[in-house]
């Protein structure tokens, strides 16, 4: 009698400990999520994507299960895709901060050109306080931003012909994301910006609709862009691209903590290996765009783009004031 009592008290001091530490709750947790990007499957966003639901699999001991949507699949463009995430049919999107404004205006002040000076002041603002208040200001639109991960720095490309100062660029008809500071730059560059889905980029491209475009080396390497025409890259890294990584807000808070914890801490991890696999193949998919006929201008006049892009920091002072601006410039 007496041993059976102690085995009765043991056992409720157990569930007693397990359910304090979530321990239960975790345990009968199970969920297969569906995370989506616009890019496809070889770009560092879905390497990423990959790394980080391998790592979720087996931290969660195979209970949370991440399918991956490439290329466009589960939406057109990446503001469609987010509104997607926070409607619940994505749960997770890998996304630039493209059209994030329209979900958290804060988010744009990412967006201003030359604002960024190196990888390691991306690092430095992303990983600090400012990059931390950013990505909580997405609660507001029912998302969870886990980390920043990196679209990376943007360059022009086009189809009529080398670019190598601003002057050359004037005139050229270029899709920029839906973002107003990047618009308002390249209107300010003398341009001709017109907003577009990435979705629709290709075909645009490719029909001459447009002449040129502006993305990452890894973009337009994975989407094979010069096979759209685009002949012409020019090194203008006129602005820093971040990345993040968004969860619909309900489905995280209904996670147990101990499974939240393992998203957060995981999407930090892997946004230092994202970025570094982003940041070391650049150089050699550089070189490989020029053995596809690519005409790869890098001693680009950054200043003169620099020059001309400079009225939209006053453009949007009254969102934007220069004390915030000069808070990331002068972050080391
Ligand atoms: O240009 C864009 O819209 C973005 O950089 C892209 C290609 C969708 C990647 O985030």
């Amino acid at each position: 009698m007496r041993t059976k009592m102690a085995k009765i008290l043991l056992w409720s001091l157990a569930a007693l400990v397990a359910c304090t530490f979530g321990g239960t709750a975790s345990a009968q947790y199970k969920a297969t999520m569906k995370l989506a990007s616009a890019t496809p499957m070889d770009h560092p966003y879905n390497v990423g994507a990959k790394k980080f639901a391998d790592l979720i699999k087996e931290r969660t001991q195979g209970r949370i299960e991440i399918k991956i949507y490439p290329a466009g699949q589960l939406g057109k463009g990446e503001r469609e895709m987010t509104e997607g995430v926070q409607q619940g049919a994505i749960d997770l999107l890998v996304t630039s901060t493209g059209p994030m404004g329209g979900f958290s205006p804060s988010i744009n002040i990412l967006d201003f050109p030359f604002l960024f000076r190196d990888y390691q002041h991306v690092d430095s603002v992303l990983d600090g306080p400012i990059g931390r208040r950013l990505l909580d200001d997405f609660e507001k639109a029912n998302l969870k931003g886990l980390a920043f991960w990196e679209n990376g720095f943007r360059h022009l490309t086009n189809s009529k012909k080398p670019v190598r100062n601003v002057e050359d660029a004037r005139g050229l008809k270029i899709r920029t994301m839906e973002n107003k500071v990047h618009l308002a730059a390249w209107k300010a560059a003398g341009l001709n910006p017109t907003p577009m889905a990435w979705g629709e980029v290709f075909t645009a491209l490719q029909q001459r609709v447009i002449d040129g475009q502006e993305n990452p080396v890894a973009v337009i390497h994975s989407t094979k862009l010069w096979e759209a025409g685009q002949k012409y890259f020019s090194f203008t890294a006129h602005v820093y691209s971040p990345a993040l990584l968004l969860i619909n807000k309900k489905l995280f808070e209904a996670m147990p903590k101990e499974d939240q914890e393992i998203f957060l801490k995981t999407a930090l991890e892997v946004a230092q290996f994202q970025r570094k696999i982003n940041r070391d193949a650049e150089e050699e998919k550089l070189k490989e765009m020029e053995t596809k006929g690519v005409t790869v201008v890098r001693d680009v006049d950054r200043d003169s783009f620099k020059r001309a892009m400079s009225p939209v920091y006053d453009e949007f002072s009254s969102q934007f004031p220069r004390s915030q601006i000069e808070e990331i410039m002068n972050a080391k």
